[in-house]
């Protein structure tokens, strides 16, 4: 048996859904390795809107999309993801939130559950129908047990029209990440 990745699991799931000239956003852009598989999936004539708060993660993003010859299609915003409706417009196909801290930087900086709620809101007010919004959730580091934890509580609230589903590797060292898909049907 072949037991995916979380990431790989994701990637898969929003392939599934996004392809040429779509709309669609990164919430937390990080090191920028989301931003450009979505890049390479909306193609010249598409759209992503990526969000960080850390300058870091914007520049670093930049180069890596500049490199790949697709900063054209992406713009990146400084800002926290619960600004994405002043920034997008919809119909959006797709949302990827990677949420937690920035591999290899500063652990202190981390998405919390206010904001996050806030935006995974915008997120669905905007999306298409047939969209995808993916969250990845990580309980092993501080505050990310209370971040899921809100997270699951809110979508539980979702209205009809949507659905939700969950996969998750168990680990038996530490708690182990959690993936969330919410599709809209209608
Ligand atoms: C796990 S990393 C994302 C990894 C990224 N998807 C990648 O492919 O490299 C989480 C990112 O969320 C960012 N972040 C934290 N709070 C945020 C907020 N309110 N809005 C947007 N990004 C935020 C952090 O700065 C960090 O870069």
């Amino acid at each position: 048996m072949n037991i995916k990745s979380i990431t790989s699991i994701v990637h898969d799931a929003v392939r599934s859904v996004v392809g040429p000239g779509d709309n669609v956003v990164d919430a937390t852009v990080g090191n920028g390795h989301d931003t450009l598989f979505l890049a390479g999936l909306v193609g010249p004539e598409g759209r992503v809107t990526g969000f960080d708060v850390q300058q870091a993660a914007v520049d670093s993003t930049r180069v890596r999309l500049e490199s790949a010859g697709v900063a054209e299609r992406v713009r990146l915003v400084r800002a926290s993801h619960h600004e994405l409706g002043r920034h997008c417009e919809g119909p959006l196909r797709c949302v990827m939130f990677n949420l937690g801290y920035l591999p290899g930087s500063d652990k202190s900086v981390i998405t919390t559950p206010g904001t996050t709620i806030q935006a995974l809101d915008q997120a669905l007010e905007l999306l298409g129908p047939g969209g995808l919004v993916t969250i990845v959730l990580y309980p092993g580091h501080v505050g990310g047990v209370d971040e899921a934890r809100a997270v699951l509580d809110y979508l539980e609230g979702v209205e009809s029209g949507y659905t939700c589903a969950r996969y998750e590797l168990l680990y038996r060292s530490r708690p182990a990440p959690i993936a969330l898909f919410v599709s809209r049907v209608n």
